[in-house]
């Protein structure tokens, strides 16, 4: 029996502790604008970074499990927090459990996939929660496919909590971008890629911009987990029959719905209507 016959269609789901996810989001939403999408930000428990390995399994879960009572067959966790610290156990210990046939998928692979074409010397940066870098999840993803590369993480703890309390456009913004960012290059000068690795990165580009040389390199997420989601869809048919295509978009926020559609119509470019969801 294929996935078809045992699954109703659904939209996909999109999940991130906050706002970060919706840097991805948006791309897929831009490549893909024929699929139905749910959004689900865990806000009233934002930032997951320097959360327990057991917290953010535990909280990461919990959001799968929702996504799928909402009918989701197919779910990326679009927060490198997740994908680091619960990713493997969700897809290895709990989806036999919970739904043989759903999938989830994570960032960081899709990501390391293409840094060797963009970096020309092999040193990379990795910017990203005290989380994802103890994880040292990147280090090892890309020795598997760059074993010559070098590699440098910089735990920047306070560039998430800026975005989630709209405080990342101002001189406190600046403050920690340029220490966080000279702290990574004292590691090792010669890189000339950096990757955001934490979706909520992107939303400080402004800021991180003007802290680089010009000839470094940087890479946000969304375009390449949107062309590798595209890629995953197209390999699997199966799945792909299984995904809703009516262009909705629905919102979730664990926090106030007012506080969530004033913030993500800001960082989506457009007008945003969320509903509040509990999720334990
Ligand atoms: N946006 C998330 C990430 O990509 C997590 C940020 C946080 O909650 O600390 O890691």
């Amino acid at each position: 029996m294929t996935l078809t016959n045992k699954l109703a269609p659904g939209s996909i789901g999109v999940f991130d502790s906050g706002y970060g996810g919706l840097t991805i989001l948006s791309e897929i939403q831009s490549l893909m604008p024929e699929y139905d999408y749910i959004y689900l930000g865990d806000n009233l428990r934002a930032p997951y970074g320097s959360r327990s390995f057991e917290t953010v399994y535990e909280f990461t879960k919990q959001a799968v499990e929702a996504l799928f009572g909402m009918g989701c067959n197919l779910v990326v966790l679009a927060c490198n927090t997740a994908s680091a610290k619960a990713l493997r156990t969700i897809q290895q210990n709990d989806l036999p459990m919970l739904n043989p046939d759903k999938r989830v998928l994570g960032v960081i692979r899709p990501t390391v996939e293409v840094v060797g074409n963009i970096s020309k010397n092999g040193h990379i940066g990795i910017l990203g929660t005290i989380g994802t870098i103890q994880s040292k999840s990147y280090d090892i993803e890309i020795a598997k496919f760059y074993p010559d590369f070098k590699v440098s993480g910089q735990a920047c703890p306070m560039w998430a909590p800026l975005v989630e309390n709209n405080e990342y456009e101002n001189e406190g913004a600046d403050y920690f971008v340029r220490k966080n960012i000279g702290q990574l290059l004292t590691k090792d000068a010669d890189i000339d890629t950096i990757i955001l690795g934490c979706t909520h990165y992107p939303i400080l580009l402004n800021s991180i911009k003007k802290q680089l040389p010009e000839n470094i390199n940087v890479i946000s997420q969304g375009y390449y987990v949107a062309n590798s989601l595209k890629d995953y869809l197209h390999r699997h048919t199966d799945m792909d029959s299984v995904c809703k295509k009516n262009g909705i978009t629905r919102y979730y926020s664990t926090e106030s719905p007012e506080k969530f559609e004033e913030a993500a119509s800001i960082f989506m470019g457009k007008k945003v209507s969320a509903e509040r969801l509990i999720i334990q």
